[in-house]
């Protein structure tokens, strides 16, 4: 299927889900985890980004975090992030579901995100459970402490744990209704937020993929649109 017919089915779309991914968050500079050039590629996710790593040493899963919060600072929304925003202005029912911890979409207008992996500018106390803003970069102290005197953890969702309460229902329930499934950026190796996709197609969405490279579920979409988010996503949402 073509861009052309993707924008025709999206214009038609009374109720649109986008899932994203770090993809379209490459282009604003921030490296993807497991695209190559990622330079995340000599720290695997999977190793840093755990409980165990944490309690292991929380000075060191603090380094990354903090190395990642000082790129991710200088980065700025794209015109794929922006095209997104105008997507949730036009539809009378969108919802953006992104497994980015980034808060590009934020910063580019976006009204509703259901951040299903947490947000990198926000921290939780691992003794009082208190959780709160921080976008210092750098930040003064590695590990940072909360203000009871707890070890502070970033704000995210590690490999292993529950995402936020009710969030992947909230997600599932969108996408059940929607007529069109975006799904931007993502390699979908990362479950549960992957299983939204073949239930997008189970549903009855139009599934529309948009990736420089092909996924384990480029074949149950209806259509792959391979090139950068940032270039096709302005074409689909002019
Ligand atoms: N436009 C569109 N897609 C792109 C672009 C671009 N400019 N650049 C890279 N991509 C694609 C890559 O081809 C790849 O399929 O974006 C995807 C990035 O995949 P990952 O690095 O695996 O990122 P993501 O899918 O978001 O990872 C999911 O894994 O490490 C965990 O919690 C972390 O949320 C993350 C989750």
């Amino acid at each position: 299927m073509s861009l052309e017919q993707a924008r025709e089915w999206l214009q038609a779309a009374g109720s649109v889900v986008a899932l994203t991914g770090a993809g379209i968050s490459a282009e604003s500079g921030i490296p993807t985890f497991r695209g190559d050039g990622g330079l995340w590629q000599n720290y695997r996710a999977e190793d840093l980004a755990t409980p165990q790593a944490f309690a292991r040493d929380p000075r060191l899963v603090w380094e990354w975090y903090n190395w990642r919060r000082e790129i991710i600072a200088q980065a700025k929304p794209n015109p794929g992030h922006a095209a997104l925003v105008r997507l949730e202005i036009a539809k009378p029912r969108f919802t953006l579901v992104t497994q980015n911890v980034d808060g590009l979409h934020d910063l580019a207008g976006s009204g509703r995100v259901l951040k299903l992996h947490g947000d990198i500018w926000r921290m939780r106390c691992t003794q009082c459970g208190s959780n709160w803003p921080d976008r210092r970069v750098p930040l003064p102290k590695l590990p940072p402490h909360c203000a009871c005197g707890g070890l502070a953890r970033p704000g995210v969702v590690w490999f292993g744990e529950a995402l936020p309460e009710g969030m992947m229902q909230e997600a599932e329930h969108a996408v059940r209704e929607a007529e069109v499934f975006l799904v931007v950026g993502t390699s979908a190796v990362v479950y549960p937020a992957a299983s939204l996709i073949p239930l997008a197609r189970q549903s009855g969405a139009r599934v529309v993929e948009i990736n420089v490279e092909a996924t384990p579920y480029s074949e149950i979409a209806h259509c792959s649109l391979q090139g950068p988010a940032g270039e096709i996503l302005p074409q689909l949402i002019p």
